[in-house]
C-alpha cells in the first residue's frame, strides 16, 4: 500500500545516477518524479557507450527498465530542467518537491578559447559521441570527417572516437595529441583493442624515441612505457579499413587554421616538456611550435557541466557546499541552496565508468534521504504536478510510452535482421510511441 504522506523528489537526469539514485530513494520510501531531457532514459550508457557494446548496453537496459517499474517512481521525458529550460528550479519547488537531486551528467563543453575553435571540423568529442549513438538533435547535425583528423586526448573518449573514425568512418589518419608522455595517457587496454590493428608501431617508436630524453629527466622509463600502450596487442581485434592511428606526445594545441571558407585545414601544436610536481607530473610549453594538416580536430578532453542550468559553476563542476550537512567519504552532495543536491558527473564531471556514477547516485540519494528526516513528509500533489508537465506544449513522455518505443525499436531489429535498432529523431520516437501522428 502507497502511504498517504511521503517525501516528494525531483531527480533531475534519468542517466546511471539518475536512475539508481532514484531506486534508492524510492526503496527508502519517497515519491521519486525523474524529470529527463532525453525521450529515452539511460543517458550516456544509452548514447556514450560505444553503439557495439551490445551485451553491455542491453543488461544495463535491463536493469533500467527495472527502475522505471518501480511503482513510486514517475518518469517525465523529453523535459528539460534549467534556467532556459522547460521547467526552472523554482518552477520544481512550486509543484512542492521537498528536495531536488540534479543527476543531469556534464552536458557544458570544455573549450579551451582558443583561436579557431568555430571553424568548420573542429568539434567536442561529446557532440561527435552523441552523434554517432544516435542522439537527437546532434544524430541530425552535419559532421565533417576529413581524411587526416587530430583527436586531442589520452582518455578512454579518445580511444572510442579513433574507434568510429578507424572503423566507421574508415579516414586515412587519425592523430591523438597528447599533452603529456606515454606514462600518463588515461586510456584502458580493453579499448585499445578495439583500434590497435590500426596503430602505426613504427611511428610510435620513432615518437618514444623523440621524447625518451624528456621522459628521463622525470625519471620515466620509455620502453616500460611503449609495452603498456601495446598490452592490448595479443587481443586486438582486426581491423576493417586502413586507417593509419599514431600518437603526437607532449604537445598542445594553440590555435586552429582554416581556409577562406571557414573550413579548418591545420591545427598548430606547442610541444611541451614534463614537470615532475606533487608525485606526478605537468605539462610546460617549450615555446617551440609546428602546424598539423588535419581537416578535423576532436576535443576528447573531459567535459564540464551546464552552465546554464541554473546552479552557480567553478571550474568544470556545480559549486559545492564547502561544509556539507552529510559528507560521505569527506564527499560534497549538496550544491548552495539547501534543498538541491548534486550526484554522478553532475558532482564531478567526467569521473569514472557508470558503476562509479551508479554508486554516487546512490550515495547523493542516501544524502537527500538524511536531509528529508529534518522535514515532515507532505502528501504529493502528483496530479498537479502532470498537469503542469502537460502544459508545458510539447509531448512529455511517460514510462508506458518509453515501454512502447523500447517494444517497436526491438521489433524494427528483428525486422530488419539486425542486433539492435535506434530511431535517431524525436519525430519517429515519438510516431513509435504513438505521441505524435504519423505523416
Ligand atoms: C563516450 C563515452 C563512452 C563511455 N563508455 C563507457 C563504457 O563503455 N563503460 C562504462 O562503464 N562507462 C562508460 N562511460 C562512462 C559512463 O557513461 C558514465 O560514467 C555515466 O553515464 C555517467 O552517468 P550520469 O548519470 O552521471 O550522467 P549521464 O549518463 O550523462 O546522464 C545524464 C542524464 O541527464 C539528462 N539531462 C541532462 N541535462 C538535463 C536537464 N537540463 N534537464 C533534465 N535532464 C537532463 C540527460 O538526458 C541524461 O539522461 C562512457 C562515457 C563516455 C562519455
Ligand atoms: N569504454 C570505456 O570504458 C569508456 C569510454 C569512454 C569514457 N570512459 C570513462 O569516462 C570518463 C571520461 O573519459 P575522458 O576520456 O573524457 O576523460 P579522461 O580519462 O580524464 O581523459 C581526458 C584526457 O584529456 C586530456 N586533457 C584534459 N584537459 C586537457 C587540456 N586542457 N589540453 C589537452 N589535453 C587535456 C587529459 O590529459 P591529462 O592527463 O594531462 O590531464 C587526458 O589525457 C573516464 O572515467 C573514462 O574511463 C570509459
Amino acid at each position: 500500500m502507497i502511504a498517504t504522506h511521503q517525501y516528494l523528489v525531483a531527480v533531475i537526469g534519468a542517466g546511471p545516477a539518475g536512475l539508481f539514485g532514484a531506486r534508492e530513494l524510492a526503496n527508502l520510501g519517497a515519491r521519486v518524479v525523474l524529470f529527463n531531457r532525453d525521450i529515452k532514459p539511460g543517458g550516456l550508457a544509452e548514447y556514450g557507450i560505444y553503439p557495439n557494446k551490445y551485451t553491455m548496453k542491453s543488461g544495463l537496459r535491463k536493469q533500467f527498465r527495472q527502475i522505471m517499474d518501480i511503482p513510486n517512481l514517475d518518469y517525465y521525458g523529453n523535459v528539460t530542467v534549467g534556467s532556459q529550460g522547460d521547467l526552472t528550479l523554482d518552477d520544481i519547488r512550486a509543484l512542492g518537491f521537498q528536495a531536488i537531486l540534479v543527476t543531469a551528467g556534464a552536458q557544458g563543453t570544455k573549450w579551451l578559447g582558443l583561436p579557431g575553435e568555430d571553424l568548420e571540423g573542429v568539434y567536442h568529442a561529446k557532440d561527435v559521441v552523441y552523434f554517432y549513438n544516435g542522439l537527437p538533435p546532434y544524430s541530425q547535425k552535419p559532421f565533417r570527417f576529413g581524411k587526416r583528423c587530430a583527436v586531442i586526448g589520452a582518455g578512454n573518449v579518445m580511444l572510442d572516437i579513433t574507434h568510429f573514425l578507424s572503423r566507421e568512418e574508415k579516414v586515412d589518419e587519425v592523430i591523438a595529441v597528447v599533452r603529456r608522455g606515454p606514462v600518463e595517457v588515461k586510456f584502458d587496454k580493453k579499448e585499445m583493442e578495439y583500434v590497435i590493428d590500426n596503430l602505426d608501431q613504427a611511428a610510435l617508436d620513432v615518437e618514444i624515441q623523440r621524447v625518451s630524453p624528456i621522459m628521463q629527466a622525470v625519471d620515466q622509463n620509455p620502453m616500460a612505457a611503449r609495452a603498456s600502450i601495446l598490452e592490448a596487442l595479443p587481443k586486438a581485434l582486426p581491423k576493417v579499413s586502413d586507417t593509419r592511428f599514431r600518437f603526437e606526445f607532449l604537445a598542445s594545441p594553440v590555435q586552429m587554421i582554416g581556409d577562406s571558407k571557414g573550413k579548418l585545414t591545420q591545427v598548430e601544436l606547442e610541444d611541451n616538456i614534463l614537470v615532475a610536481k606533487d608525485g606526478d607530473t605537468k605539462a610546460k610549453g617549450t615555446g617551440n611550435r609546428r602546424r598539423l594538416d588535419v581537416e578535423t580536430v576532436i576535443f576528447a578532453i573531459g567535459d564540464k557541466v551546464d552552465e546554464s542550468f541554473g546552479l552557480p559553476v567553478e571550474w568544470n563542476e556545480f559549486v559545492k557546499s564547502p561544509s556539507p550537512r552529510f559528507p560521505i567519504d569527506g564527499h560534497s552532495y549538496e550544491s548552495t541552496f539547501e534543498d538541491v543536491f548534486v550526484g554522478g558527473w553532475s558532482r564531478q564531471a567526467s569521473s569514472g565508468l557508470v558503476g562509479v556514477a551508479r554508486k554516487d547516485g546512490t550515495n547523493a540519494s542516501k544524502v537527500v534521504w538524511q536531509y528529508l528526516q529534518t522535514k515532515q513528509p507532505i502528501e504529493p500533489k502528483l496530479q498537479s504536478i502532470a498537469e503542469k508537465v502537460k502544459s508545458l506544449g510539447k509531448p512529455v513522455v511517460l514510462k508506458e510510452d518509453v515501454k512502447k518505443l523500447e517494444a517497436a525499436e526491438i521489433a524494427e531489429a528483428q525486422k530488419r535482421g539486425l542486433e539492435a535498432f535506434k530511431y535517431d529523431n524525436n519525430d519517429q520516437m515519438l510516431q513509435a510511441m504513438g505521441l505524435k501522428e504519423t505523416v
